[in-house]
C-alpha cells in the first residue's frame, strides 16, 4: 500500500520558530518477537514464548447465561436534563486518556524532539477530533525514581538503571534528559495534548522537583497537573518505606513536599498537585481522607485521584514469585462481561463513591489516574479483546456516571496485553506500524458519547445487566443513548431492540422523539476477537498494521423513528455497543462541510472546539472514506520553537485552539 505523504502545519502568528517532524517511511516489516500464524488461531500462552503484546491467545466466548434477558424493550426518557433525577456532573469528551508508563515514552511518543511517533500523534488526533483535547498522564512505579540527567550515551532521552527488586512489577529507576520536555511541548503543539507529570517520591528528605520545574516551564499551560507519589499505599509492602508507614506519614511528607516547592522559585505553580493516588490496595480512600487530607491541601490540589484495576494477572506473570495459583483466563473471561460482573467498572468503583461525593462537595474532580482490565500487564485473550472494548466502554461511562471527571488507561510497553495501543518493539525500525488495542476502540465510543460541549451528564438506565444502557444529556437535552451487548451470540438469536421512546409518557404518545435518529455500531464478530473490530465501520488494522488512521468508510446508519407510536426501534448486535444520537440537528449542523470537497492536497478548518457541536461526530476521520490525519511519511512544521519555553508552547497552543489548521495530503485508497 502507498502510504500517503502528507504535512500537517500549524500557523501561528506568534510562532518565532518552525519545528520539523521528520519520520521514516513505514516499512511494514515483522518485528522478530512477533508471533507466526494467524492471531484467529487459539494458541495457550503457555505455548507462547513473544512479549504479551503480541500473544495471539485468544478464548471461547462464555457461554450464553442460562436465564436471558428479553430481545426486546422499552425506554422511556425524559427531553431535558431538568427532569431527570441522579444525571452526574457535566463531562467533557475528554474522559478517557492514556496514562503511559514514564519507561516506555521513548517507544510511545518518540525518541526526541524531532522523532514523534506519528502513529501515536495519528490515534491521539482520532480523539482530540472528537473530544476537543486528550489527556496523557505520564508516570507509574518508574515516575518514583526518575532523575533529570544532562546527558545520555547515543543521545538518548531516557535510560533505565536495572530493575529494582523491592518491586514486584518490576520496573526500573531511570534517568532522563531535557528532551523528554521537548518531546511532550512538540506534541501539544500539533494536537491539543494535555499532560499531567509525576513527581519522583521515593526522596522526601530531598525532593528532585526537576520534573515540576521543567514541566511548568516548558509545557506552560498544556501542563495540566502534576502527581505527587504513585500508589503510596503499597510503599511499605514494597519495601519502599519502612514496615510501620501509614497515611498519617503519608500526609506528612504530601505537605513536605508542597512546602519543598513553595520553597523553590524556580516552580511557579503549587496549586497543581494531584494526588493521593492510592491503589487501594493496602489502604482505603477514607483511610486518607481521616488525616485531613482534602482540607489540608486543597489550596493545593487540582484534583483528588486514585489508581485501580479490578483483577490483577501478577501470578502468571511472576510465576517465580510464589503468589498463588494461576488464574485461568478462560474462567476469567466472562467476570468482565457484564454489568455487574465482579470485574466490571460499576462493581470495581463501588469504594470510590463516597470519595466522588467528598471531591465535588470540596470543589475538586476525582481522577481514576491508572487503570486498565489487570494489573501485572491483564489477561492475553481478554485485555485485548472485543470483550474489553465492551467492558471498558462500561467501565468509563459507569466512572462517568459515578461523577469522576477523568480515568487514564494504562500503556505499559511491550510486555502487557492491555495497551490502547503498543508501539513496535525497540530494535525494529522505529516507526514501524503498531498493533491497536481493544480499548483503544472503548476511548473513541466514549469520546463521542460526550462530545466537545463539556456540558454532558450521563445517568445510568440499565435494565439487565448484560445490556448495560446509559443515556446522555447535552447542554440539557437528550442526547445520545449508549447501549452495549454483552452477550455473544452469532446466531442473531440474541441481538436485541431496544425501543426509546421519549416524553415519560407510555410509547404510543405522538411526536416526542425525532423523525429519525443516527446511529454508530461496535462491531466484532465476537467477545474473543482481538482485532477485527469497527467503529462506525472504520477499523485501525490488525496486528503491525495500524498507523493510527482508521481504515475504510465511515458508515453512520439513519434509523426512522415512528412518530405516531414514539418510539425508535434500535437493534443492538450481540455482542457489540450503539451509540444513538437523539438530536438529528445537532448531528447534522457540525458536519464540516469543508472537509469533503478539497480534492487537491489541502483541507482548512478551524479547530476552535467551541464552536463544534458536542455532536460533532461527522468531523471524525474517514468523512466519505476521505481520512484526515496528522503528519506521516514526510516532513511538517509545528510552530513551536525549542528553549523559548512557555512563550512558545503557549503560543502553539493558542494556534491549536483559535488559529487555523492546514492539512496537506494525498490519498491512500
Ligand atoms: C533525533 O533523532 C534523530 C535520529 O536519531 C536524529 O537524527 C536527530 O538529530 C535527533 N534530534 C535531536 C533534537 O536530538
Ligand atoms: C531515590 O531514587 C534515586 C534515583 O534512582 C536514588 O539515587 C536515591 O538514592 C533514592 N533515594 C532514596 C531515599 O531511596
Ligand atoms: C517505624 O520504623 C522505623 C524503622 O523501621 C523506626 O525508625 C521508627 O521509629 C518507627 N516509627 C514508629 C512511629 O514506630
Ligand atoms: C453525581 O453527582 C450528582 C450531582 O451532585 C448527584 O446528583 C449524583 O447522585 C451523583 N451520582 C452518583 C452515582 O453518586
Ligand atoms: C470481521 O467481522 C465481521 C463482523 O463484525 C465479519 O462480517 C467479517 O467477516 C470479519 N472479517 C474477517 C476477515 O474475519
Ligand atoms: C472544555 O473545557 C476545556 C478545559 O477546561 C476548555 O479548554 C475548552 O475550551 C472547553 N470547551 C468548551 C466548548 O467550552
Ligand atoms: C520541537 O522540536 C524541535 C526540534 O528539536 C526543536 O527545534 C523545537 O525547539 C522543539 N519545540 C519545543 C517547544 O520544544
Amino acid at each position: 500500500m502507498v502510504v500517503p505523504t502528507l504535512l500537517f502545519l500549524c500557523f501561528s502568528a506568534l510562532a518565532q520558530a518552525s519545528v520539523t517532524v521528520y519520520h521514516q517511511q513505514p516499512i511494514g516489516q515483522s518485528p522478530a518477537a512477533a508471533p507466526t500464524g494467524s492471531n484467529s488461531v487459539s494458541a495457550p500462552s503457555a505455548s507462547y514464548t513473544g512479549v504479551q503484546a503480541y500473544n495471539p491467545r485468544t478464548l471461547s466466548p462464555p457461554p450464553l447465561p442460562q436465564e436471558l434477558p428479553p430481545t426486546q424493550f422499552n425506554i422511556n426518557l425524559q427531553p431535558t436534563a431538568d427532569q431527570v433525577n441522579g444525571l452526574s456532573i457535566q463531562q467533557s469528551g475528554a474522559f478517557f486518556g492514556f496514562s503511559i508508563e514514564t519507561s516506555v515514552v521513548t517507544q510511545v511518543l518518540g525518541i526526541n524532539s524531532t522523532f514523534i511517533q506519528v502513529p501515536f500523534l495519528n490515534l491521539v488526533q482520532l480523539v482530540v477530533e472528537r473530544a476537543g483535547r486528550f489527556h496523557i498522564r505520564i508516570g507509574g512505579n518508574t515516575q518514583e525514581t526518575a532523575r533529570l540527567t544532562s546527558f545520555i550515551a547515543d543521545g538518548k532521552m531516557i535510560e533505565k538503571q536495572g530493575i529494582d527488586p523491592n518491586n514486584p512489577t518490576a520496573t526500573p529507576a531511570l534517568v532522563y534528559t531535557m528532551e523528554m520536555f521537548y518531546v511532550l511541548s512538540n506534541i501539544s503543539a500539533l494536537t491539543n495534548v494535555k499532560w499531567f507529570l509525576g513527581i519522583p517520591f521515593n526522596d522526601t528528605a530531598n525532593f528532585a522537583l526537576e520534573i515540576a520545574q521543567y514541566g511548568e516551564q516548558i509545557l506552560g499551560n498544556n501542563l495540566l497537573g502534576l502527581q505527587v507519589a504513585n500508589e503510596p499505599d503499597l510503599y511499605a509492602r514494597h519495601s519502599h518505606r519502612p514496615q510501620n508507614y501509614t497515611q498519617y506519614d503519608f500526609f506528612g511528607e504530601f505537605g513536605d513536599l508542597i512546602k519543598a516547592m513553595q520553597a523553590n522559585t524556580n516552580i511557579p505553580t503549587t496549586n497543581n498537585l494531584v494526588g493521593p493516588n492510592i491503589a487501594v490496595a493496602d489502604w482505603t480512600p477514607e483511610m486518607v481522607w481521616d488525616t485531613g487530607f482534602i482540607p489540608a491541601y486543597a489550596p493545593n490540589l487540582f484534583a483528588l485521584s486514585v489508581e485501580n484495576y479490578p483483577d490483577d494477572n501478577c501470578a502468571e506473570t511472576f510465576p517465580d514469585a510464589g503468589l498463588g495459583p494461576i488464574k485461568d483466563p478462560q474462567a476469567e473471561f466472562v467476570k468482565y462481561l457484564y454489568h455487574d460482573a465482579p470485574n466490571a467498572g460499576k462493581t470495581m468503583i463501588q469504594k470510590f463513591l463516597n470519595t466522588a461525593g467528598l471531591a465535588q462537595q470540596a470543589g475538586k474532580p476525582l481522577w481514576m489516574f491508572e487503570t486498565n482490565s489487570a494489573s501485572c500487564g491483564g489477561f492475553a485473550g481478554i485485555s485485548n479483546s472485543f470483550g474489553a472494548t465492551l467492558w471498558a466502554i462500561d467501565h468509563g461511562l459507569q466512572m462517568a456516571y459515578s461523577n469522576f471527571s477523568g480515568a487514564m488507561l494504562h500503556i505499559g510497553g511491550q510486555d502487557v496485553s492491555y495497551n490502547p495501543a503498543t508501539p513496535p518493539p525497540t530494535g525494529q525500525s522505529t516507526f514501524n506500524q503498531w498493533t491497536p488495542g481493544s480499548i483503544f476502540y472503548s476511548i473513541l465510543a466514549v469520546s463521542e458519547a460526550f462530545g466537545t460541549s463539556n456540558q454532558s451528564q450521563i445517568i445510568d438506565i440499565t435494565q439487565n445487566t448484560y445490556q448495560p444502557i446509559y443515556a446522555i444529556y447535552d447542554k440539557g437535552n437528550l442526547a445520545r443513548v449508549a447501549v452495549t451487548n454483552f452477550l455473544d451470540d452469532p446466531s442473531g438469536a440474541n441481538d436485541f431492540t431496544m425501543s426509546i421512546g421519549v416524553g415519560g409518557q407510555a410509547l404510543g404518545q405522538a411526536n416526542a422523539v425525532p423523525a429519525a435518529v443516527k446511529v454508530k455500531y461496535m462491531r466484532a464478530p465476537s467477545v474473543s476477537e482481538l482485532f477485527n473490530i469497527t467503529w462506525a465501520g472504520q477499523t485501525l488494522g490488525g496486528m503491525f498494521q495500524c498507523d493510527g488512521r482508521m481504515k475504510g468508510t465511515e458508515t453512520i446508519e439513519t434509523i426512522p423513528c415512528d412518530q405516531n407510536a414514539n418510539v425508535c426501534n434500535i437493534k443492538v448486535p450481540a455482542p457489540g455497543f450503539a451509540l444513538v444520537f437523539m438530536s438529528d440537528t445537532a448531528l447534522t449542523d457540525s458536519e464540516p462541510s469543508a472537509t469533503v470537497t478539497f480534492s487537491t492536497t489541502a483541507l482548512t478548518r478551524t479547530m476552535n472546539t467551541a464552536t463544534i457541536d458536542a455532536a460533532a461526530l461527522e468531523t471524525s476521520n474517514g468523512q466519505s472514506g476521505i481520512t484526515r490525519h496528522l503528519g506521516s511519511t514526510s516532513k511538517g512544521s509545528s510552530g513551536a520553537g525549542r528553549g523559548t519555553g512557555v512563550v512558545s508552547s503557549v503560543a502553539a497552543l493558542g494556534a491549536l485552539l483559535a488559529g487555523v489548521v492546514v492539512f496537506f495530503r494525498a490519498f491512500a485508497q
